[in-house]
């Protein structure tokens, strides 16, 4: 038995401030001037949970470091399968699940199985740009289907119009970053059955969906039916639950045997020219295996910040948030000002030392217009700095009209 964590673990001091400086990476501490809070990249402030780090550390200790197989260690692809079949509730065999380094990679390969150049794919906007990249690294094309930012509401009366003869997949984000929204059953079977009605592939990325907060539940898509798990495939990481998005790891889990096959051949990993490390597959197995008791104090602290940067966003006059049920990113509605959210994010930056993703279409879509995107998985006293800066930027600049 792993004992409980300790919610001490996510107070002030203990952020490794000096480590995030040196090495938190993609917008964040180590990419800004150090008086700069930064709210930006999805990416916990927080050491690792004890259990990871001593597997590692024990690894690395045996000073051995052959190849792997290419589909993944049998002990890791057997952790992730265990996962599945225990948390989400779908009866799920480690010969299903492909190791690879990254969920990001995993949506690449996805994404080059299921299209040709020029084939059509249909993601949600606004979502994580790399529903984008992935389609467009893979040569397709993407077709939006709108998600409202303010009610979360999907326009499922678009959806039929966006299907042509070229159609090969649908994206699936859920919990969707960055509305936060965790999708419903109906929602989820509406969506499925569209795909299985034109025959589509799924893209079904499940990354956030251990950071769900208590007033909503994660239901996973291919759980809806046998049609629709038949052509999904999920992608899975440990960057938001783990922290371990520096490890570059993640898996995919395949619909058939069939399916596995052409992901592992798109993967490129049985020519060694792609794949998962080893060192990084056994920090995700002792995560899997040791880490759910850091894990779930860690989604107890987020519930508090999410609600702190709720109650703090709405009381600055003109700014609109719906509270997100999963995730740790809040995705304020700021059209009320005279900058777009760029600009605003420019200014918050440079005048206020605040650092926010703006709601820009490269990172998130053309929906996220006229929103920033906040970041809460950090210490109380470093979100209510951030989002008192924010809010002193925010009463500084013009309001329309
Ligand atoms: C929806 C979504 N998918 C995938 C990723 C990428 O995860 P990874 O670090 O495993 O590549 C992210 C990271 O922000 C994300 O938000």
């Amino acid at each position: 038995m792993t004992p409980p964590a300790d919610a001490s673990l996510f107070r002030d001091a203990a952020v490794p401030m000096e480590l995030l400086r040196q090495r938190a990476f993609n917008l964040r501490w180590a990419t800004l001037p150090s008086d700069v809070i930064a709210l930006t990249a999805a990416d916990p402030d927080f050491a690792v949970a004890a259990p990871i780090r001593e597997a590692l550390a024990d690894y690395v200790r045996g000073g051995v470091f052959s190849y792997g197989p290419p589909e993944g260690l049998p002990a890791f692809r057997a952790a992730c399968a265990a996962m599945r079949t225990a948390r989400r509730g779908l009866p799920c065999a480690p010969e299903q699940i492909l190791a690879v380094d990254s969920a990001a990679a995993g949506m690449l390969h996805v994404a080059r199985l299921a299209l040709r150049p020029g084939d059509e794919a249909i993601v949600f906007d606004p979502v994580d740009f790399l529903f984008k990249s992935s389609v467009e690294a893979a040569g397709g094309v993407v077709k939006l289907l709108p998600v409202h930012p303010a009610t979360g509401a999907f326009d499922f009366d678009a959806l039929a119009a966006l299907v042509t003869p070229r159609t090969r997949l649908l994206g699936v984000c859920n919990p969707l970053n960055p509305l936060g929204r965790v999708l419903s059953a109906d929602e989820l079977r509406r969506l499925g059955e569209f795909a299985v009605a034109h025959d589509l592939w799924i893209l079904n990325d499940e990354i956030w969906s251990d950071i769900v907060y208590s007033d909503a539940r994660f239901i996973s898509l291919p759980s809806i039916s046998p049609a629709i798990a038949a052509r999904t495939f999920t992608v899975q990481g440990f960057s938001k639950t783990f922290g371990l998005a520096g490890l570059r790891i993640g898996f995919v889990v395949a619909p058939t045997p069939e399916a596995f096959d052409r992901l592992l051949d798109v993967s490129l990993a049985r020519t060694t020219m792609s794949g998962a490390s080893t060192l990084s597959q056994v920090g995700a197995v002792a995560a899997y295996e040791h880490g759910w008791p850091w894990a779930e104090a860690f989604v107890a602290h987020l519930e508090r910040m999410r609600d702190l940067t709720v109650s703090l966003l709405r009381e600055i006059p003109g700014v609109r948030v719906r509270v997100p049920e999963g995730t740790y990113v809040a995705f304020p509605d700021v059209s009320a000002w005279e900058l777009g959210a760029e600009d605003l994010a420019r200014r918050l930056l440079d005048q206020n030392r605040v650092a926010v993703v703006p709601g820009a279409a490269r990172w998130f879509g053309p929906g996220a217009e006229g929103h920033l995107r906040i970041c809460f998985s950090t210490s109380e006293g470093i979100l209510r700095e951030g989002l008192g800066r924010l809010a002193a930027g925010l009463h500084a600049e013009r309001r329309k009209g």
